[in-house]
């Protein structure tokens, strides 16, 4: 069934950063309707995700999952025919153990058949969580478990395997049916979590590819604290801190799971968030891992990540992520050229959306602290 399913990685919505318990069939059809509107799914927002807590406490007689019928009540096909009648693809949450993180039943020793019940909705996509795991089980061997029984079953889903980095997720993770693997803590809505959610991952690109994302977690983009839960809910960030965050996962190759109340962006949250030059180099079908570019010159805390896309150009993204703005430099030389290949770079900016200028041995930019530059740069030959 799952020939090329999840090549790039995955875009879309997810329900926990801003309502957490707070989910109902209205919110889910309401969400999928603005995303209609706001034509979401061409720019590539395709997953509509249930997160956490669409259950009752208890399975029923039978060991089946049961919707919460004051939340939903008509029923999980219901809502996901819906999803599906407005272009989008439907997305639910459970866990690798014997309960969710917000302790609902889990699918430990009842994966096959919740894997069945899960299609039968018309699931597409799975978020598999990591709480309640039975101390005698390693991580490993569950998603492997749930892997091959969703990869049994007769729907196409992509598995989000919402691993949390534990357990050496990067040595084996390739190995499984997962086609994201949460890779860290749970974000909050917070500058300092989105730097640290970086910082973590920026070395450990190389294992992140095709039909297999690093998953950076859900965006806060555009929430503004306006978290489900008080963890989530930190202060908010400033505009140009989402900027940076957004573009942080799109060079990255992080999935892009919007995690804001879609029915009230403000425009600059949009500007963000439907970033076409942005989204294009997270969705490049080779998924090549950006690699850091260091230079002397530049501060402690100033990052500069390339790209190599598969058309041949070159992805840059400078960021500061610092307190005080910095000028930060990218030896052209790092990238395979320089003033000895003939080769110059013309560059475009990926967030003003404009050309900017040819560069032939250095690139040189002032950021603004929390801010950064990103460039599409493609080769002139001489
Ligand atoms: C964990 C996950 C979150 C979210 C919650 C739901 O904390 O990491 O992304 O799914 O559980 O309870």
């Amino acid at each position: 069934m799952r020939a090329n399913l999840c090549m790039v990685p995955p875009m879309g919505w997810n329900s926990w950063n801003t309502f957490a318990e707070n989910i109902n069939e209205e919110l889910i059809c309401q969400t999928a309707d603005i995303m209609q509107a706001e034509g979401m799914a061409q720019a590539g927002y395709r997953y509509i995700v249930i997160d956490d807590c669409w259950a009752l406490r208890e399975r029923d007689e039978q060991g089946r999952l049961v919707p919460d019928p004051v939340k939903f009540p008509h029923g999980m096909k219901a809502v996901s025919d819906y999803v599906h009648s407005k272009g989008f693809l439907f997305g639910m949450y459970s866990c690798c153990g014997t309960r969710t993180c917000a302790g609902y039943p889990g699918s430990f020793e009842h994966e096959f058949e919740d894997a069945r019940q899960f299609a039968e909705w018309g699931v597409d996509y799975l978020k598999y969580d990591n709480c309640f795991r039975p101390q005698h089980m390693d991580c490993a061997t569950l998603y492997r478990r749930m892997g091959l029984a969703l990869a049994n079953s007769d729907r196409d889903m992509v598995f989000s395997a919402c691993q949390w980095g534990v357990q050496e997720v990067h040595d084996w993770i390739r190995s499984t049916p997962a086609h994201l693997f949460r890779s860290t803590v749970d974000i909050n809505d917070c500058w300092n979590s989105i730097r640290d959610i970086a910082l973590s991952q920026m070395d450990r690109q190389s294992i992140s590819g095709p039909f297999c994302h690093n998953d950076m977690d859900m965006l806060v983009v555009g929430m503004h604290g306006a978290g489900g839960t008080d963890y989530i809910a930190a202060g908010g960030c400033t505009d140009e801190e989402y900027q940076t965050h957004f573009a942080l996962w799109c060079m990255m190759n992080s999935p892009l799971m919007l995690g804001c109340d879609v029915r009230g962006m403000t425009e600059a949250t949009r500007r963000v968030i439907m970033n076409r030059d942005l989204i294009a180099i997270n969705q490049d079908v080779e998924c090549r891992a950006p690699f850091r570019v260091s230079c002397e010159s530049n501060p402690p805390e100033g990052y500069v990540l390339a790209k190599f896309l598969s058309n041949g150009d070159i992805a840059i993204g400078m960021f500061n992520l610092g307190d005080v703005a910095a000028n930060l430099s990218v030896d052209l030389w790092d990238l395979g050229l320089g003033a000895k290949t003939g080769c110059r770079l013309a560059l475009y900016d990926c967030i003003a959306h404009q050309d900017a200028g040819t560069e032939g041995e250095m690139l040189l930019c002032k950021i603004p602290a929390h801010g950064c530059k990103v460039f599409r740069g493609r080769l002139e030959m001489k």
